[in-house]
């Protein structure tokens, strides 16, 4: 019979790499909390409704890429392709804007977006996702962004270009969305892709980040949003870079950002590397202040950013020694009676907390030793049907070759100072 595969674009994770995930997580759960963070836990599936009013109808994860189904009770259900409409859903649910001015929370799991999967993207994908609700000063988008960095270079990645843009407000937005139609219909619309095409009517914005290369050189003639914001969107943006030179974080501005989703108002950034290829932004993020309001409820304004873990694990440098440690003890059991001892033996070191490795099957000694070398076991204990009779083992230092022999009956007290 075949086997079952994955499907396509989800994937299985492993030891080691799921080694490197754990610390990335307990790091950024370490770092975050230092900076006032919650953790929140979301659902995978919420109502449709909540990610077509929050990502908006017409940009690409809405559009095309999201996992939508009628459930049987005929109510039409998504599996998130992003956190932020989760996070505000849940914080209006529970009616937390009445209770604090600032709730900072982060959450860590899996998204599901259909696109094309390739290498750094995916199906099913995993994001660090953080969500700063109440303030909107720049300040707080400096802090924000600092804590990132921080975070970043916690974890020793080099090499990263943090690129920022200010997309404006309500205000000014729509007379630079007007000069972009212009632009675009005055032009050669023709010679736009289908898509960019489309999205003259729909989202022109959407047009500066077309991968396709006719469109970037069209676009790059277009007008700036920068040469339209309105004067608090500029000093917002002005502040903001001031707060950043202060802390010496070096950031390009990037007037082409404009994000993949609607709900963006004044900063945005990413972080970038040249080392993943195509997929080149490890991280994306921005300023939301209509996006509680257009989820029903008061205007409160938001900032966040999520992190791609799959691609954040990829840069991440392997941890060495401390990161792929062996157990401490390997017990090599030859015989009926020696198994019933190492059992007994290995797990109650185990519960003292003790990494213990043994294999039941009572193989050769030779390949029970092979066995111990290839866990990296800092000893091997071997006992056999005479070391039984005689209550004693011979307990062997993998990494000097030496070995002695051990009372058995003293066993689990010397293996305990050992570990100490
Ligand atoms: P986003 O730019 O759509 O933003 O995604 C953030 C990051 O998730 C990307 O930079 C990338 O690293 C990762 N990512 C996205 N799609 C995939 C995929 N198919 N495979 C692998 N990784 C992927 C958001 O999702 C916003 N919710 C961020 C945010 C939070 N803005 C404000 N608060």
């Amino acid at each position: 019979m075949e086997i079952i595969t994955a499907v396509k674009g989800f994937k299985d994770v492993f030891p080691p790499e799921t080694d490197k995930w754990r610390h990335i997580e307990a790091t950024a759960t370490d770092v975050f909390r230092t900076f006032g963070f919650g953790e929140i836990r979301i659902p995978l599936l919420e109502k449709t409704e909540l990610f077509r009013r929050g990502i908006g109808e017409s940009t690409d994860i809405v559009e095309k890429e999201m996992y939508t189904f009628v459930d049987r009770s005929e109510e039409s259900l998504t599996l998130r392709p992003e956190a932020t409409a989760s996070v505000i859903r849940a914080y209006l649910e529970h009616a937390l804007p009445g209770t604090e001015p600032i709730t900072k929370l982060f959450t860590i799991g899996p998204m599901f977006r259909r696109e094309r999967p390739q290498k750094g993207r995916y199906r099913q994908f995993h994001q660090i996702d953080v969500e700063i609700l109440g303030p909107d000063d720049p300040h707080t988008d400096a802090e924000l962004i600092l804590m990132l960095m921080h975070f970043l270079s916690r974890l020793r990645i080099e090499n990263l270009t943090l690129e920022i843009n200010s997309l404006g407000c309500a205000q000014c937005r729509p007379a630079f969305r007007e000069a972009v139609i212009r632009f675009l219909r005055n032009g050669k619309p023709e010679e736009l892709c289908a898509d960019c095409l489309r999205r003259i009517g729909t989202n022109p914005l959407r047009v500066f980040d077309c991968k396709v290369q006719r469109c970037g050189e069209i676009i790059s003639h277009a007008p700036r949003l920068t040469e339209f914001l309105c004067p608090p969107c500029r000093d917002h943006f002005v502040k903001l870079q001031a707060c950043l030179n202060l802390f010496e974080i070096p950031f390009n501005i990037n007037e082409k950002m404009v994000r993949g989703l609607d709900y963006y108002t004044r900063t945005a950034f990413e972080v970038t590397t040249e080392f993943l290829g195509a997929q080149n932004a490890i991280l994306g993020g921005g300023r939301y202040d209509h996006l509680v309001r257009d989820l029903g409820g008061p205007d409160i304004p938001g900032i966040g950013f999520a992190i791609g873990l799959e691609r954040l694990a990829a840069l991440t440098p392997d941890r060495g020694k401390d990161g792929e440690e062996g157990p401490l003890l390997f017990i090599a059991a030859l015989g009926d009676r020696a198994v019933e001892k190492a059992f007994f033996l290995c797990n109650r070191l185990r519960m003292k907390g003790i990494r213990v490795e043994v294999d039941y099957t009572a193989r050769s000694l030779k390949s029970q030793m092979k066995r111990a070398d290839k866990l990296k076991s800092s000893f091997a204990l071997i006992i056999g049907e005479r070391e039984i009779d005689d209550n004693r083992a011979l307990l062997r230092n993998m990494r000097t070759s030496t070995q002695e022999e051990v009372a058995l009956d003293e066993l689990e007290h010397t293996i305990t100072k050992i570990a100490r």
